[in-house]
């Protein structure tokens, strides 16, 4: 504790160099309030194991924030970045170790710039999904922007660990729209992509920030101004399992335009849930010629705009006004636990089957995603993010009630069984759904190359290796750690 109070003061004092900055420590008013703000997943909130920070710092500007790191730094106080605080695994805010450790909590800095004319939106890391969502459409009723589904994400840990939504089959992922950013290094020093070099401007891109610094800009695309959403469920008895059977080479083939994904639940059903850049009359074509079976009817395609799919998406209900997606509790979440995987060989109408059995009367959802199209058009070192051609869909098990140990063991039998289903050699996962069962850095979160290797390379396959000889470059002395952070590979020589 002695040592503790010392680290933390003498950081503090470091700090009111830098005055005013807003610091919280467990004796301030507002610490509570701030720590639980972004509280996405309320395992930890219960988790009587989870250390508490020993201070939360809420930047106001880019000058605070790398007041922050080189003082955090130089008083060897681990620091948590955090953005939006969706962290599957809580480590945005949380630690295994039971060293001293702050929150850098960058819910502040959300300024959202959109430059319609030249075609690229500057996002400050804080700011949340809805919030770009809302700014774009404001801006261009013929922009959008290629990200997640849930508008409560924080931009900061979405796009550095990649991020998908309803455009991935046309336009890939957040992260391949990155065409500069901003970020503070472990010297404290604020760097753009021409300053930083390719090799950190290509790690943050997929590879996870918290390994390497923080702050970023995206570009926007351009999108119809119109587009089509369905959501359509079909029971065991509708024939449920011949229609996802079917569903895994159909969704990853069809029209770029099209993501149709399917959901399948405890209930012994799977909605299919679908969004088409175009419009309604197109899409029934389409569906018709490639999926009849499924049934769908145009009474149940809705055209609207893209905005207007992104509340859709959001809440599950048509007509709610776009200002929901400013809200940043609109989602409150439960207890869950989540793991990934990627397929890439059907898996047969028997398995299937049995994978209904398993999730009856569950309170797990497995979410699957279609891949395909612009996917397969991207080389899987382009950025870390490394799943693109070769896979068929994406595969999120999620317990909605995990509070309790049985529920996390039943995920992980199940996710034991599914091995023999999905990607192997390595099994792979995707960084966004973080998942410490696949390994993590003990005491101190210090690891070598060869242990980080064991997670690493199911989140990022061929490309941690380049990750880790980044972070050798960047970051040697390892500032930037957790559980989970590329581990620094040094060439000596
Ligand atoms: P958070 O702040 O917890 O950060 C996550 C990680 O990134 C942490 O390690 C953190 O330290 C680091 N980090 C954050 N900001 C940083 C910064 N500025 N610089 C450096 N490092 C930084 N994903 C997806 O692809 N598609 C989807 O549709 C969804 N949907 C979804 C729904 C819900 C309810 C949840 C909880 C999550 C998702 N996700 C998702 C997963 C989501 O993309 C993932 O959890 C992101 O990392 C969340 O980013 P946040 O900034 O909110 O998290």
């Amino acid at each position: 504790i002695a040592s503790q109070n010392t680290t933390q003061e003498s950081f503090l004092h470091c700090l009111s160099h830098h005055h005013p900055l807003p610091t919280y420590t467990p004796n301030t008013t507002s610490y509570n309030t701030l720590l639980n703000s972004t509280f996405h997943n309320l395992r930890f909130a219960t988790s009587a194991s989870a250390a508490e920070p020993v201070l939360i710092i809420a930047p106001a500007d880019e000058a605070q924030a790398q007041a922050s790191v080189a003082c955090a730094r130089a008083h060897r106080l681990n620091v948590r970045i955090r953005s939006g605080g969706h962290d599957y695994e809580g480590l945005s805010y949380r630690t295994l170790s039971d060293r001293p450790f702050a929150i850098l909590d960058l819910s502040n800095l959300r300024e959202i710039d959109v430059d319609v004319e030249n075609g690229f939106a500057w996002v400050q890391s804080g700011a949340i999904l809805g919030e770009l969502y809302y700014k774009v459409a404001q801006a261009s009723k013929t922009h959008g922007f290629p990200a997640g589904l849930c508008p409560t994400i924080g931009v900061g840990g979405h796009l550095s660990g990649g991020g998908f939504g309803t455009m991935l089959r046309q336009q890939g992922i957040a992260a391949d729209h990155v065409i500069d950013a901003r970020v503070i290094d472990a010297r404290g020093r604020i760097l753009d992509r021409a300053s930083m070099g390719e090799d950190l401007f290509w790690a943050i891109r997929g590879g996870g920030g918290a390994s390497f610094c923080v702050i970023i800009s995206y570009k926007v695309f351009p999108v119809p101004p119109t587009v089509t959403v369905f959501t359509i469920n079909r029971t065991l008895a509708q024939g449920a399992t011949r229609l996802v059977h079917k569903w895994q080479t159909v969704a990853p083939r069809l029209d770029r335009r099209l993501f149709v994904r399917t959901l399948l639940s405890g209930s012994g059903a799977a909605a299919f849930n679908s969004m088409f850049l175009g419009a309604r009359e197109e899409l029934m074509r389409i569906m018709d010629q490639r999926f009849p079976e499924l049934g769908l009817k145009a009474e149940d395609c809705f055209e609207m705009s893209w905005i207007e799919s992104a509340v859709y998406f959001a809440v599950s209900k048509i007509g709610q006004p776009t200002e929901v997606l400013l809200d940043r509790s609109l989602s409150t979440y439960p207890a869950f636990k989540a793991k990934s995987d990627f397929v890439r060989e059907p898996i047969p109408e028997e398995v299937l089957e049995a994978i209904f059995g398993w999730l009856k009367g569950k309170t797990v959802v497995m979410l699957m995603d279609p891949w395909g199209g612009r996917m397969d058009d991207v080389s899987e070192s382009e950025i870390p993010f490394p799943h693109r051609a070769g896979n068929l869909y994406n595969i999120q098990y999620y317990d909605y009630m995990a509070s309790s140990k049985g529920h996390v063991e039943w995920l992980r039998r199940f996710y034991e069984y599914m091995g023999a289903y999905v990607s192997k050699g390595p099994r792979r996962a995707y960084l966004n759904y973080r998942d410490l069962d696949l390994g993590w850095n003990e005491e101190g979160n210090e690891t070598s190359f060869e242990e980080g290797e064991v997670w690493g390379r199911k989140y990022f396959v061929g490309n941690y290796e380049r990750l880790a000889l980044v972070k050798g470059v960047v970051d040697p002395g390892n500032f930037f750690r957790n559980e989970q952070s590329i581990p620094p590979l040094i060439v000596k020589g």
